[in-house]
């Protein structure tokens, strides 16, 4: 995809800017933050922001409070370490918008933050409300968009409130085209898919956009065990997920047509109820009760071989039931080997670069994106309607 217009070259200085940011972080129980690299990552634009004499007005949605004004989805706990990054108050608008939100936008001086309180307090932002958009817009008059991961959402802080002030790309979002376009325009090769985690029906067109793209595409986790009972494999009590019959016959004749090579399992590690963990058994007969719970040695090394010829290798999902540290070693075996290898290695989407943190196997990664869903869509080709928005770079 070609770069976006940067935010560096927008006239700023004593401008009101409204920035979408994907400030929607994992909460721990208790309400603190889990992980804050979505908001460590948009500091470099929020400090351009603050040196260029910006006005700033920071807006976010948090969890999906569905349109209500739930305070368990306050974007208090992160104003407040948002301040602390920077080193200056960030005030919280209790509102979105209204009066409050216009009078403290309004008082804001060049340098200066003001965050918006959570976007999906109110229906009209999923719902890209014209009003909502309205009342959005006419807090700023430029709009910069650096909510990488959700550029895939077509909601009023997104597409709405673009259409309607002139807009640039931040600083993470041209990275995370810059990268992630590196899998979609001209992937160095052998590219090299490695596929985990659970939901097929979700990711079967990501898998299949890999058919005709990727070299090899090597599959595991619960995503693997549609695949392997449709080749007649017995998986004892294993939940499969149902229904996907036709569409996995489907996937397996493109993928032969395409020429995709694709890896299953061959051997799982297996939990059976009352006994001693660990037993590893041929991915084709698990037995009466067993439940499949990890890939197996002989598989960790297939894949690690696929790996080990490839220049460019995507990873998305563990390979298997890894957030129980018992049947986390296929994912941490695979990905630790992967660390050992050169090449350009992409880890993106849902809880993956969370998994790869607590496994400590990041390092196994030249990039780590920001994006859940919206990588995703990144990478299959989909045309983002945040992005879509933003005009292109002008050509040197
Ligand atoms: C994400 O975490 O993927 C983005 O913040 C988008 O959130 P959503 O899936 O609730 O729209």
């Amino acid at each position: 995809m070609a770069a976006k217009r940067s935010v560096t070259t927008a006239s700023l200085k004593g401008r009101r800017v409204l920035v979408r940011v994907d400030f929607n972080v994992p909460l721990n129980p208790s309400g603190t933050i889990a992980d804050d690299r979505r908001i460590v990552e948009a500091l470099p634009t929020l400090r351009y922001l603050e040196t260029a004499g910006a006005r700033t007005i920071l807006m976010s949605h948090l969890g999906r409070p569905d349109g209500k004004r739930d305070m368990r989805f306050s974007l208090r706990p992160i104003v407040h370490r948002l301040s602390g990054y920077l080193g200056l108050p960030v005030p919280l608008a209790d509102d979105a918008v209204g009066i409050h939100a216009i009078e403290a936008s309004a008082r804001l001086k060049n340098g200066e933050f003001l965050m918006l309180e959570n976007l999906r307090f109110h229906a009209g932002e999923e719902a890209n409300d014209p009003a909502f958009v309205a009342q959005l817009a006419q807090l700023g008059e430029v709009f910069v968009e650096e909510a990488f991961g959700t550029v895939h959402r077509a909601h009023a802080s997104t597409v709405g409130v673009a259409k309607r002030l002139p807009a640039y790309a931040g600083f993470l979002v041209q990275h995370e085209v810059e990268e992630l376009s590196r899998l979609v325009d001209a992937p160095e090769r052998p590219y090299v898919a490695l596929m985990g985690g659970a939901k097929v029906a979700d990711k079967l067109p990501l898998l299949k956009s890999f058919l005709g793209r990727a070299d090899a595409l090597l599959i595991g986790g619960a995503l693997a065990f549609p695949f392997l009972t449709a080749n007649g494999a017995h998986l004892g009590a294993t939940p499969v997920e149902p229904g996907l019959e036709s569409e996995v016959a489907e996937f397996s004749r493109i993928a032969s047509e395409k020429g995709t090579k694709v890896e299953l399992p061959e051997d799982l590690i297996i939990e059976v109820p009352g006994e001693k963990l660990g037993a590893c058994v041929p991915a084709n007969a698990v037995p009466e009760g067993a439940i499949a719970r990890d890939i197996g040695p002989r598989t960790r090394d297939r894949f690690f071989t696929h790996l080990q010829g490839s220049k460019t290798v995507f990873w998305n999902g563990p390979l298997g039931l890894a957030e129980d540290l018992r049947f986390a070693a296929g994912t941490r075996e695979v990905l630790a080997g992967l660390s050992t290898l050169p090449g350009f290695h992409v880890c993106a989407g849902g809880d993956s670069a969370r998994v790869a943190q607590e496994l400590d196997v990041v390092q196994a990664f030249q990039y780590v994106s920001t994006g859940g869903g919206a990588a995703l869509e990144f990478v299959q080709g989909v045309e983002l309607p945040g992005l879509a928005l933003i005009p292109d770079a002008a050509r040197p």
